[in-house]
């Protein structure tokens, strides 16, 4: 568990982890998929004024919603906003899910992008950032609708329980398989909720995110302390 005061130290912190270990990958490709949601864009600031080298960077999104880019909902335009606009990252490198396009054809053509990215094998994201939502989703996997995170499938459609909107979102698939997957998490109203992922962690848990169990890879939570309360 990594926690800190503020919800702006844990940016910096996380920021300066993600930047070291894209710098310790070299000339290697490094593949990193991005939350969204409002708490990461503390994140994206902080790592917009990092020193990365970004020539290597994939940049990938674990979940989107169903909508244009240039919609205040799209995940994509928030770290358009508090990341892409900030830094030089070559355009190839930036691999949106086209919330733009009917569900179904989005999710063809994410998957399309992870074949050509990662041919013959299942994608292995050197790190995976993920969120946690009040009911205890992530990505865009919502305990309404738990079996899609474990379904065959690297992307799937799924649909947001109360407004409906129909989402993106990999799934346990890619997640499971990352190098590293991290829980950015901040704020009071997660604390109960984390302590009830943490305590349900397993295949068969409830929550979506207490699914998250990483095969071969490393587990790590960015915490405020607030977030960290029930711990
Ligand atoms: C999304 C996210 C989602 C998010 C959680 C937490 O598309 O909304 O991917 O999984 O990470 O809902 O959202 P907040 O950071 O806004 O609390």
């Amino acid at each position: 568990m990594n926690i800190f005061p503020t919800k702006a130290a844990v940016a910096g912190a996380l920021a300066a982890e993600i930047a070291q270990r894209i710098a310790q990958a070299g000339a290697t490709d490094f593949h990193l998929a991005l939350a969204g949601g409002s708490t990461p864009a503390a994140l994206y600031d902080a790592l917009a004024l990092s020193t990365t080298n970004w020539a290597r960077v994939h940049l990938w999104w674990s979940d989107e919603r169903c909508v244009p880019p240039d919609n205040s909902q799209s995940n994509y335009g928030m770290v358009k906003k508090h990341l892409l606009d900030k830094i030089g990252i070559p355009s190839a490198n930036i691999h949106r899910m086209r919330g733009e396009l009917e569900a179904s054809e989005a999710c063809r053509a994410c998957v399309h992008e992870l074949e050509r990215a990662f041919p013959l094998v299942v994608p292995k994201f050197d790190l995976i950032l993920l969120g946690l939502g009040e009911d205890g989703h992530t990505a865009s996997i919502f305990p309404q609708n738990i079996a899609l995170f474990d379904s065959e499938e690297f992307c799937v459609v799924a649909e947001h329980p109360e407004s409906g909107q129909k989402r993106l979102s990999f799934t346990g698939k890619i997640i499971n398989s990352a190098r590293t997957v991290v829980f950015l998490i901040a704020g009071e109203s997660k604390a109960s909720r984390l302590l009830e992922v943490l305590r349900a962690e397993g295949a068969d848990a409830h929550l979506p995110a207490a699914r998250v169990q990483p095969a071969e890879g490393e587990l790590l939570f960015f915490l405020d302390q607030e977030a960290a309360s029930g711990l």
